[in-house]
């Protein structure tokens, strides 16, 4: 669930509550703003915090997130070059992720890249103004450079079940992963309302599995929701190997960023009481298909093993099952202020890229 650090001290009602769950994510705390208040200054208190708090109770953490349009406090005021924007990015992710590294199972590098209009484009943020569409390439690689650990995703709302958003986000990512770009996987918000579609939502999560990208739950309210709802939406979670978090943003409809329209969207009420809708999870979890539970422990297998760094994800899962170290990097090369990378195209990340003028071995 999402939490502030704050409110995870002491052994009051909601603490006891929150050490029953495996993942937390800091609602605000590792953003921007707070994690770099001032340029270069960093601040991790409330990171700090969390983890300290998650790790004491057998407990991993989620980092949400670097780039975003949102929350980024002076970043967003700076209307610097593409250079300017690109050393901005690489000194904030290098820093944080540098912090937190090994600590964190999922990284939301991206957060709400694209329109809701403007036909799915990017959204036109003061990132991808000034950078241009590769910003978020680049974002992936510097994420990963700095922590090889954690597993990277771009993360969205609006595009939980399939539709022209996240048809949008296939797209992007089928580019991604031709270019080798180090993304791991797909982050849907699920800030839903009560009736939404199983089969929708579960349809969505297979076609990223089909591309072999994970898809995590990642900030699951439910307005109005009833039970059905919520084994509805676990479960479009539980049958797909590719589903590997589901995470609610606040965990009781006491405490939610929602306020008053939240009505009942949290499977805890106000007063801290489970719903009927937690034992019928509880239920669901105890009856899933075992072909999917080994096929998805098969897929995340990874997680934590020796990280292998500045290589791209899918030969990251192949080096460890058994080989191939270093047969498919890409070189990126500096031509002045442009970048290019060894297949000839534009790189923002390459400024202090470890592979520049190093591995040569093209993809085939
Ligand atoms: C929200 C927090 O819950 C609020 O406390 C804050 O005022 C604004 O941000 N999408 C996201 C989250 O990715 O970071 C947002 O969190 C909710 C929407």
């Amino acid at each position: 669930m999402a939490s502030s650090a704050g409110s995870l001290k002491g052994t009051g009602t909601y603490v006891t509550l929150a050490k029953t769950l495996n993942l937390l994510v800091c609602e605000n705390d590792m953003k921007f703003q707070p994690t770099e208040p001032s340029q270069g200054k960093f601040s991790y208190t409330g990171g700090d915090g969390l983890y300290t708090f998650a790790a004491a109770n057998g407990m991993r953490i989620r980092g949400h997130n670097f780039i975003w349009h949102s929350q980024s406090g002076w970043a967003a005021n700076v209307n610097g070059t593409r250079d300017q924007m690109l050393s901005i990015m690489r000194t904030h992710i290098d820093s944080v992720a540098g912090h937190f590294k090994g600590k964190v199972l999922e990284w939301d590098v991206l957060n709400e890249i694209t329109d809701d209009g403007n036909g799915n484009a990017l959204r036109k943020s003061f990132w991808q103004k000034a950078i241009g569409n590769d910003y978020a390439d680049s974002a992936f690689f510097i994420a990963h450079r700095a922590d090889p650990y954690g597993k990277l995703y771009y993360n969205d709302y609006g595009a939980d079940g399939v539709n022209g958003k996240s048809t949008a986000m296939v797209n992007l990512a089928k580019g991604w992963l031709t270019n080798k770009v180090t993304i791991d996987g797909i982050g849907l918000q699920c800030h839903l309302s009560s009736g939404f579609k199983k089969e929708d939502i579960s349809a969505n999560i297979k076609r990223f599995g089909d591309m072999g990208l994970r898809v995590s739950l990642t900030e699951i309210d439910i307005k109005g929701s009833n039970t059905a709802d919520w084994t509805n939406l676990l479960g479009a979670c539980l049958e797909n190997f590719n589903c590997t978090s589901f995470v609610t943003w606040g965990i009781y409809d006491g405490g939610t960023w929602l306020g008053s329209s939240c009505n009942g969207c949290l499977p805890y009420d106000a007063s801290y009481q489970p719903k009927p809708a937690v034992q019928a999870m509880i239920d669901l979890m105890n009856n899933v298909d075992p072909a999917v539970v080994a096929k998805r422990k098969d897929f995340i297998k990874t997680d934590l093993a020796v990280p292998i760094i500045a290589f791209p994800r899918e030969l990251r899962r192949a080096n460890l099952r058994g080989g191939m170290l270093g047969v498919d990097a890409v070189p990126v090369f500096s031509t002045g202020s442009e970048m290019v990378d060894g297949l000839g195209r534009n790189r923002a990340i390459a400024p202090n890229s470890p592979w520049a003028g190093g591995l040569s071995v093209l993809p085939q």
